[in-house]
C-alpha cells in the first residue's frame, strides 16, 4: 500500500474545512490591519536562505530538503515565508511603491526535522512582515495583531513572551562575556558545538536550561534599551499582557532587538504557537534598502490543535439533501437540487436509483440538517415532504417555501 511520506500528511474533512476558518479569519485581520497578501513560490534559491536564515541555524543546516534541478542549480523547498518576502520586496521595488509595506502570506513549509505531535516536515504557516519601519509602534502592531488574531479564533491559552536580543554591537559585546561563563559549564553536545559558531543559541537549549540559571544578562546599548522599554510600555498601555524571557534568542540568524514567541502548555514539547521578531538589517545585507522590519509566522497545525475543541468556528450552512422514493422522479429531483443550490441554499444527494432507506444513511453521514422526500404525492402535486433529521418531524411544503424561509 501507498502511504504518506513521513512527517507529511493529508488534511481530511471537518480538519480541512477548520484550516480554511483559521485562514479566513488571519485574511479578516490582515485587512483590517491594512496587510496585502504576497503569494510566494514554494521553491526558492537555496542560497537564499543560506543568507538569510543563516548558515548555522539547524534549518539550513540539518533541516532543509535541497535538490538539484536538470539544470544543475541548487534549489530548497522554503522552510519559512520571511526570505522569499524580503526577496520579492528587493526584486520588485516595493519600498517605492508608495504605500506601507505591510505583507502576509499563507503557504506550506518544509523542514525535515524529526516528526513528533505539532511538529511536521510539511506544515503551514501564516505570517506577516512589516518592513521599513524602525519604530517600536511597528513590533507593538504587529504583536497585538497577532494577539487579536488568536483572540478571533477564542484561543486563550497562550502566554505571550519577548525579549531583546540587541543590535549587531550589543551582541559583539555579550558574546565574550557569555562565551567566558560557557566555558565552565558541562553542556550537552549541541551546545558546545555551538559556543564557538553562535553562543547566543544555547541560552535556547532545554537540555542545558538548569545550568544556565545564573547566566549573565545581554546588557543592551542606550538605542535598543530604549527600543525595548518601548515596545513594553506601548503593549502594557494596550493592555497587552506579556511575559519576559532572557532565554528566548530564536533560531533563525536576522534577529535583531526584540524577539517573542507565543507559548501554550497544551501542546507537549511543541510550546510555540507563533513567534516572531524585528530584523533590521536582513534586508540592507541582501542588496536591498535599509529597511528595519518585524514580523511573526504562525503554525496552523498548532492553532488547529487549540481550536479543535471549539467548534463554533466551523459555521456551515445547514444541508439539504433530496431523497427520491424512486428513480423516476430523478428529473424532478434534480430540479430541485438546482433551484436550491441557484438559491444559495447547500443541497445535495446520493443516488436516486437506490432504497430510501440507503439515502437517508447517505443524508445522516453527510451531516444533513433535513431531507426533502419526494414520493408519487410529491411528484404529481409540485411539493416536497420536509423532514428535519435531527427531531424526526415532518410536513409537506414546497420549493418556494422553503426558499422564501431560507432567505
Ligand atoms: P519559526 O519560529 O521557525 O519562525 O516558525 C514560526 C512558527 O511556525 C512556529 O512558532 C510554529 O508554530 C510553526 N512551526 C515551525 N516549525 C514547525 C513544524 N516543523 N511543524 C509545525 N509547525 C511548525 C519563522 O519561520 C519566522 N519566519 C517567523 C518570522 C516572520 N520572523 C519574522 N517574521
Amino acid at each position: 500500500m501507498l502511504t504518506t511520506v513521513r512527517g507529511f500528511k493529508d488534511i481530511l474533512y471537518p480538519q480541512s474545512e477548520l484550516f480554511t476558518a483559521i485562514e479566513i479569519a488571519a485574511r479578516e485581520i490582515f485587512k483590517i490591519y491594512n496587510y496585502k497578501e504576497i503569494r510566494l513560490p514554494t521553491v526558492e534559491y537555496y542560497e537564499l536562505f543560506v543568507k538569510s536564515t543563516g548558515e548555522t541555524t539547524d534549518i539550513v543546516e540539518k533541516e532543509m530538503y535541497k535538490f538539484e534541478d536538470q539544470s544543475k542549480r541548487m534549489l530548497a523547498l522554503r522552510p519559512e515565508g520571511t526570505p522569499g518576502i524580503v526577496r520579492a520586496y528587493i526584486n520588485s521595488n516595493l519600498n517605492l511603491k508608495g504605500e506601507n509595506s505591510k505583507f502576509f502570506y499563507i503557504g506550506n513549509m518544509f523542514r525535515a526535522e524529526r516528526p513528533q505531535a505539532g511538529r511536521y516536515r510539511e506544515f503551514e504557516q501564516i505570517g506577516a512582515e512589516y518592513l521599513g519601519n524602525a519604530s517600536p509602534y511597528a513590533d507593538a502592531e504587529v504583536i497585538m495583531m497577532l494577539d487579536s488574531f488568536l483572540k478571533k479564533l477564542g484561543i486563550k491559552s497562550y502566554t505571550p513572551e519577548i525579549n531583546s536580543i540587541g543590535c549587531t554591537e550589543c551582541r559583539k559585546k555579550y558574546r565574550g562575556v557569555l562565551i567566558n561563563h560557557l566555558k565552565n559549564i558541562d553542556l550537552c553536545d549541541d551546545c558546545k558545538n555551538r559556543i564557538g559558531r553562535n553562543p547566543l543559541r544555547v541560552l535556547d537549549c532545554k537540555t542545558d536550561r538548569d545550568k544556565l540559571k545564573d547566566i549573565p544578562h545581554i546588557e543592551l546599548c542606550t538605542d535598543c534599551r530604549t527600543h525595548y522599554e518601548s515596545v513594553k510600555n506601548i503593549l502594557t498601555t494596550n493592555n497587552l499582557k506579556f511575559k519576559e524571557n532572557y532565554f528566548l534568542v530564536r533560531g533563525l540568524d536576522y534577529y535583531t532587538r526584540t524577539v517573542f514567541e507565543f507559548k501554550t502548555d497544551q501542546l507537549g514539547s511543541q510550546d510555540a504557537v507563533a513567534s516572531g521578531g524585528r530584523y533590521d538589517t536582513l534586508v540592507k545585507s541582501m542588496g536591498g534598502p535599509d529597511s528595519p522590519s518585524v514580523g511573526w509566522a504562525a503554525g496552523v497545525e498548532r492553532i488547529a490543535m487549540l481550536v479543535e475543541k471549539n467548534d463554533t468556528l466551523i459555521k456551515e450552512k445547514d444541508l439539504f439533501f433530496v431523497v427520491s422514493m424512486d428513480k423516476a422522479y430523478s428529473e424532478y429531483c434534480l430540479k430541485i437540487l438546482t433551484e436550491l443550490r441557484k438559491n444559495n441554499i447547500r443541497a445535495d444527494f446520493s443516488n436516486f436509483s437506490v432504497s430510501i432507506k440507503s439515502q437517508l444513511r447517505s443524508a445522516n453521514s453527510n451531516g444533513a440538517k433535513y431531507a426533502l422526500i419526494i414520493g408519487d404525492d410529491e411528484y404529481k402535486t409540485n411539493t416536497i415532504t420536509l423532514k428535519n433529521l435531527s427531531n424526526g418531524e415532518q410536513k409537506k411544503t414546497n420549493l418556494n417555501e422553503i426558499i422564501q424561509i431560507m432567505h
